[in-house]
């Protein structure tokens, strides 16, 4: 199985929301296509990418962007994964941005992966080089089994300069080698319509984590 996920990032209003699903109108889906496809937009379209979704008959999974790392609670402003697990399958949780500009760290990230999965949620994991490692073994073997994990190489995401593929695959080795389980490695930074078969192609790598292109 492949995995396509879309994460929309601080990007669209309700109205460029409900045009993006407009565009699928005539979507056909090739049943034999091994793809998930996992839409990511903002919390405040969460619900409605749900329901476009349903309305339109597309065969895609609703992912958030973050979650709270506590369960529900008081914890003004967050967002537990109780309160989103009925339209939600999947969450991107660790992306760098959340590590640049809200000051995440691997142990809060690890609290999320279990916050996630209580509620069936699967996670997918952000790492780069330098935390990976650190990251992982942050989460126990078990839980590790739930999750994707996307390799994301800081100055490739937003850039325009991907990482190659082949560095790519040696490091989605890497990543299951230090999990010490099999599971789905995808990559993430500046993947194209252009370049992204070339990761597909790559025997360690399950799949793209897209941004930009995505929108
Ligand atoms: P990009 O972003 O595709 O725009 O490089 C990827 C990401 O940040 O997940």
């Amino acid at each position: 199985m492949n995995y396509l996920v879309a994460n929309w990032k601080s990007h669209k209003n309700i109205n460029e929301v409900k045009s993006f699903f407009d565009s699928f109108r005539n979507y056909t889906h090739d049943e034999k296509l091994p793809i998930q496809v996992i839409i990511c937009p903002p919390f405040p379209f969460l619900y409605q990418t749900h329901q476009l979704i349903e309305d339109n008959n597309l065969p895609f999974s609703v992912g958030t962007q973050d979650l709270s790392p506590f369960p529900l609670g008081a914890y003004t402003g967050a967002i537990a994964s109780a309160m989103i697990a009925e339209w939600t399958k999947y969450t991107i949780l660790g992306h760098s941005e959340r590590r640049r500009y809200f000051h995440e760290t691997s142990q809060e990230i690890a609290n999320k992966v279990t916050q996630s999965l209580e509620h069936q949620l699967t996670p997918i994991l952000c790492v780069d080089e330098p935390y990976a490692q650190e990251q992982i073994e942050l989460i126990s073997k078990d839980n590790l089994k739930k999750c994707l994990i996307a390799y994301e190489p800081l100055e490739a995401i937003g850039s325009g300069q991907p990482d190659t593929p082949v560095h790519a695959q040696a490091v989605a080795r890497q990543i299951i080698d230090w999990a010490q389980v099999d599971i789905p490695i995808l990559y993430g930074g500046s993947v194209t319509p252009d370049n992204i078969q070339e990761y597909l192609t790559m025997e360690s790598i399950s799949g793209a984590l897209v941004g930009g292109a995505s929108l």
